[in-house]
């Protein structure tokens, strides 16, 4: 059965780790994440945008992710991320994603908070939990392309926090969706001063091509969701290139997809390590 991740991230919470959401985009990379977060006893939230949702079709994730969880006994969590539409949330939520996130970010502060309301009230009644971002990241994320950051003030948080009431919430700290022009900055002192005021679990996006050790400094601050996506895909195609140069003549996908899903197998049990969640179930 797919679980939300309401149990999973207060438990992340409560020890100190992250649990990693990994974006997904087909049966190969579902079946990745689910077959290394089984072996290494890590919970999982697999993700996929709307277009990956529009890729694949919401019956196929579901039933593919409902598999994944058949298979196994850790906690597996099927999530919507960056969702901007609310009808959309609702039919993918009753296709049986149990998790989501309404990305009403670029709006006002007001508009935001109403927007994510809907969805709350819609989501809790099918145990679904609900994420909800304040402030914006930089880079591209599916189709949309950010240019000017907008770091998430703490005063907002708390109060965005309460009158939307959803469960989790994606914090702008300098990260970035994508690949990084030089080093990332992050502003610790800004996580620490919203992990204080604010109670709910706390969501770092943009998770790629930041150095492990500030990844690792932010979950000890208080970070319990780790969203990686870019670091999964660049050495999946790379080995699905590389496969190519020396077979040139193939075309029988079990062969040509193995080595992505090898590739992508190793930093998958990377990142899990990252988040120190592997042993927790
Ligand atoms: P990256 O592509 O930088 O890992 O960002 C992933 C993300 O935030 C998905 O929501
Ligand atoms: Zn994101
Ligand atoms: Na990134």
């Amino acid at each position: 059965k797919l679980l939300s991740t309401k149990q999973m991230l207060l438990d992340a919470q409560k020890h100190h780790y992250a649990v990693p959401a990994f974006n997904i985009h087909n049966m190969e990379t579902l079946q990745v994440v689910a077959e290394t977060a089984a072996q290494m006893r890590s919970p999982l939230i697999i993700a996929a945008t709307p277009s990956t949702v529009s890729y694949a079709g919401a019956d196929y994730l579901v039933a593919m992710a409902r598999a994944a969880a058949q298979n196994t006994d850790i906690p597996i969590a099927l999530h919507l991320d960056h969702h901007e539409d609310i009808e959309t949330i609702k039919e993918d939520i009753d296709t049986g994603f149990s998790s989501c996130m309404i990305d009403a970010s670029k709006l006002p502060f007001e508009e935001n908070i109403k927007k994510v309301q809907q969805v709350v009230t819609y989501a809790h009644r099918y145990d679904v939990t609900v994420e909800a971002e304040l402030g914006k990241l930089v880079g591209k994320e599916d189709n949309i392309v950010v240019r000017d950051a907008i770091y998430t003030d703490p005063e907002d948080a708390v109060k965005f926090a309460a009158a939307t009431g959803i469960d989790s919430l994606a914090v702008a700290i300098g990260t970035a969706h994508g690949l990084y022009k030089g080093k990332p900055k992050l502003d610790f002192d800004r996580l620490r001063v919203i992990r204080s005021k604010v109670d709910i679990p706390l969501v770092l996006h943009g998770a790629s091509d930041v150095p492990d050790e500030m990844v690792k400094q932010t979950i000890e601050l208080g970070i319990t969701k780790v969203n990686v996506a870019t670091d999964l895909k660049i050495p999946f195609a790379a080995a699905v290139k590389d496969f190519f140069k020396n077979n040139l003549e193939e075309s029988d996908p079990r062969k040509y997809m193995t080595p992505g899903k090898n590739a992508m197998r190793k930093i998958v049990e990377h990142k899990i390590n990252v988040c120190n969640s592997a042993g927790r179930y």
